[in-house]
């Protein structure tokens, strides 16, 4: 078909994202006031917002390839413009196949033009099927892809299943959720429902996202006799992402269900503590810190989020590639590597200090001072104003109040 009979009859306009030139809506042609979020007004979904997601999705995928050393096969079954899958064909050395689909016919359209505009007809497969069916295709021996990345609006739970059933041994799978007032706490029973985990309100409840996110992908796989690895999670403004690597096995499928469990949370004194146990619970009713009831989030997991040789290696692959927001990504790469041994949940400074009515020192001041006191700590990239340490909550109140102290004296 002539690329001219493709072109949609709405406004667009070519942009480019990493190495690739795609068309896509022309999207402030689409929102009336201000206030509108643009994206979703188009007749075919477009965010540029998402950029560095789809740029770490490139490292992610480029990174897995190389661990596996031949060539891979790849589906994005909720594509939209087309953007993602097109960038994975183009940008990631070793990729020998890539399937996209969208449900929406237009976006089917746009997707097809957009494929055909960067002459990738022999390797970029476009479908126009819902993506539960058009992963359904695709779950038996032979056939299955190698990474799949689901990219869906909200919640990508009700994918998890047929995406599974779709994916190889050893398979990369990923993950953006952006229901986060359901992952956050907002409205808990959507969580549970949804991922089969309670959440809770707290300052580190993006972190607690991730795992209500991860547990979920662990759970569901379980059922299926495969295990799951986390690689490599992320936090975005209004999102969080996960990318598990699968194997198949009962023996696996029980081990990760070993990374499953709960996080136990006083919302008086910020105590936090974790309990590796899967389907049981039974929580201490107090706080060992001041007594007060402790509150529960999960079953969620437990395990590593982060994958130091993966990150590495995805940190390796920004030096070959040419993205725009390349040196906020390395810095962003940088900073996760180097949370992956650190102990679960944050704090925030700020309230912390807020609720002890302190002023507030820098983040790098605090870190600083419970490194010389023999404590784990780091910044972390779920919150500019947060520390991971494995200090007490008691004691780094006690350490906060201690360096007010000390600055008045010097005054
Ligand atoms: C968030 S957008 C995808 C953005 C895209 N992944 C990217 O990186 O630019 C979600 C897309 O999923 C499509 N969609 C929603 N429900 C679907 C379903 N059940 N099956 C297939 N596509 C679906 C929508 O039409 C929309 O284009
Ligand atoms: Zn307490």
């Amino acid at each position: 078909m002539p690329l001219t009979r493709l072109k949609p009859e709405f406004p667009t306009e070519i942009i480019q994202e990493g190495q690739t030139r795609v068309v896509v809506p022309k999207l402030k042609e689409f929102v009336k006031q201000p206030c509108e979020y643009a994206p979703s007004k188009a007749p075919v979904f477009y965010n540029p917002v998402m950029e560095l997601n789809r740029d770490l999705a490139v490292l992610a995928v480029q990174a897995y390839q190389k661990r596996i050393g031949r060539e891979i096969t790849v589906c994005e079954p909720l594509t939209g413009c087309g953007l993602r899958g097109i960038r994975f064909a183009i940008e990631v050395k070793g990729v020998g196949k890539v399937v996209i689909g969208d449900i929406n016919e237009k976006a089917f359209s746009l997707a097809s033009y957009n494929v055909q505009m960067n002459d990738l007809q022999k390797c970029v497969a476009i479908k126009n099927r819902e993506a539960n069916n058009l992963l359904s295709c695709y779950g038996a021996p032979r056939k299955r892809f190698d990474v799949i990345d689901i990219d869906p609006f909200g919640s990508p739970v009700p994918f998890v299943d047929s995406a599974l059933r779709a994916l190889r041994n050893h398979g990369l799978l990923a993950l953006t959720a952006t229901d986060m007032a359901s992952l956050c706490g907002v409205h808990s029973k959507a969580c549970i429902r949804k991922y089969g985990g309670r959440p809770l309100r707290t300052e580190y409840c993006h972190e607690l996202a991730i795992r209500l996110l991860a547990g979920c992908a662990a759970t569901t796989a379980a059922k299926h006799d495969i295990g799951v690895r986390i690689v490599f999670s992320h936090r975005g403004e209004h999102y969080v992402r996960v990318y598990a690597t699968i194997e198949y096995g009962a023996g696996n499928a029980d081990e990760s269900l070993g990374n499953m469990g709960y996080i136990l949370h006083c919302f008086r004194c910020f105590h936090r503590e974790t309990l590796k146990s899967y389907p049981d619970i039974k929580p201490p009713e107090k706080c060992i810190e001041c007594g007060s009831k402790l509150n529960t989030a999960g079953p969620l997991w437990l395990g590593n989020i982060i994958d130091p040789e993966y990150c590495a290696s995805m940190e390796r692959q920004i030096e070959t590639k040419k993205f725009r927001l390349a040196v906020s990504m390395r810095k962003m790469v940088a900073l996760i590597e180097s949370e992956s041994n650190a102990p679960i949940g944050y704090y925030v400074i700020d309230k912390l200090c807020d609720m002890l009515s302190l002023p507030v020192p820098s983040v790098k001041y605090v870190v600083e001072t419970l490194k010389k006191e023999g404590f784990q700590a780091m910044p972390t990239h779920f919150n500019s104003r947060g520390i991971r340490s494995d200090i007490s909550a008691c004691k780094l109140t006690a350490i906060l109040q201690d360096l007010t102290d000390k600055a008045h004296k010097r005054t």
